[in-house]
């Protein structure tokens, strides 16, 4: 698969700069706020009782911060926080090791916590529920179950496909947090937070530039600003301006909407391939070229949230937005989609 610029997954090279950028408190965590707010409150009522915070479910698109939110949990409740993620726990076992490991108040993170094979999220689930691992010994008749005591912890589950959760997994999470893409103002400030972090010198109209085409997303905007750093020091006087990015920018071909190529390839297949859709997102994928769950978990929900295409029963269908983005004008026959509710809301939006 090609690299891009403007994906949302963590490359691995952001691992460093997201490390040195992340905030440590929940007061410095720009944006989210309705997380935040829910959050701060359970926090401080866990610490007044001097209990574990209750289990937490970060869902959303990748790169709007859940892995940074489980890190200032962990430092507010003063416990260590542990990371591992669905896939590589592969056995029972490996997940008992590591509960068995946890002392109070730790927060043990799980990413992509949907990928958890069904054997694994068994032993979750006493976990979560009573602090307690149920370990069997023995075989057949002589099989004994005994119960060992965890220390009270928190886990935080993140995911980019909640609906693929089991419900009882699902279930014993006690604070629910969808993940929201960010405003363009929210990316700017963060935008000039990490500048002022990296002494990198731009101008807030530059860093409101950088933000509107950073998807709504932070890891994006970071990763955006150090090329544009890049671009303003070696072809400029190191100072980021209004030209500068828009001149880096348009080097790394990333449009004014934050797209690039491929999402321009997405939308001119919808309208030019298939008359403006619908179309289902199999057909389309195997027509760009790219994975069905990286056009379902990347690309699609910043072409959804930003209007540009719509869900319908039967595919995904181009909006005005699209059509006016791509320089194209709409035939007969894609008019008549005009009239469904769901394109009318999209519009609106
Ligand atoms: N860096 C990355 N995401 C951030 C956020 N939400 N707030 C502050 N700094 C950030």
């Amino acid at each position: 698969m090609e690299e891009r610029i403007v994906t949302s997954v963590n490359l691995g090279e952001d691992d460093d700069i997201e490390y040195s950028l992340r905030p440590q408190r929940l007061k410095e965590y720009i944006g989210q706020n309705k997380v935040k707010e829910k959050l701060n409150i359970f926090v401080k009522a866990a610490k007044n009782r001097k209990e574990a915070l209750d289990h937490v479910l970060f869902y959303g698109p990748p790169g709007l911060g859940k892995t940074t939110l489980a890190n200032i949990i962990a430092r507010e409740m003063g416990g260590n926080l542990k990371i591992t993620s669905g896939p590589a726990i592969e056995r029972a076992g490996d997940l008992a090791a590591i509960l068995t490991s946890l002392s109070e108040f730790d927060v043990l993170f799980i990413d992509e916590i949907h990928r958890l094979n069904r054997s694994v999220e068994e032993i979750l689930y006493p976990a979560m529920e009573d602090y307690a691992l149920d370990i069997i010994i023995g075989k057949g008749a002589a099989a004994k179950s005994i119960r060992l005591d965890l220390p009270k912890f928190t886990l935080i589950g993140a995911t980019t496909r909640v609906g693929l959760l089991t419900s009882p997994l699902r279930d014993r999470f006690g604070v629910m947090c969808p993940m929201e893409f960010y405003e363009d103002e929210e990316l700017k400030e963060i935008i000039i937070r990490s500048s002022s972090i990296l002494k990198i010198d731009i101008e807030e109209a530059a860093a409101l530039e950088v933000a509107r085409r950073s998807r709504g997303t932070p890891r994006i905007a970071n990763r955006l600003l150090k090329r544009v750093r890049d671009y303003s020091e070696v072809m400029g006087n190191g100072t980021i301006d209004m030209q500068s990015s828009e001149k880096a920018l348009e080097l790394l071909e990333v449009d004014k909407e934050g797209f690039d190529r491929i999402d321009n390839k997405i939308l001119e297949a919808i309208v030019d391939n298939f008359n403006g859709g619908p179309v289902g997102l199999e057909t389309l994928a195997y027509f760009i070229g790219e994975e069905l769950d990286t056009l379902d978990d990347v690309y699609e929900p910043y072409l959804l949230q930003k209007g540009f295409i719509i869900r319908t029963p039967r595919g995904r269908v181009a909006t005005d937005r699209t059509y006016k983005h791509l320089n194209r004008s709409r035939n007969l026959r894609n008019k008549d989609y005009k009239q469904c509710s769901v394109f009318k809301e999209a519009e609106n939006k």
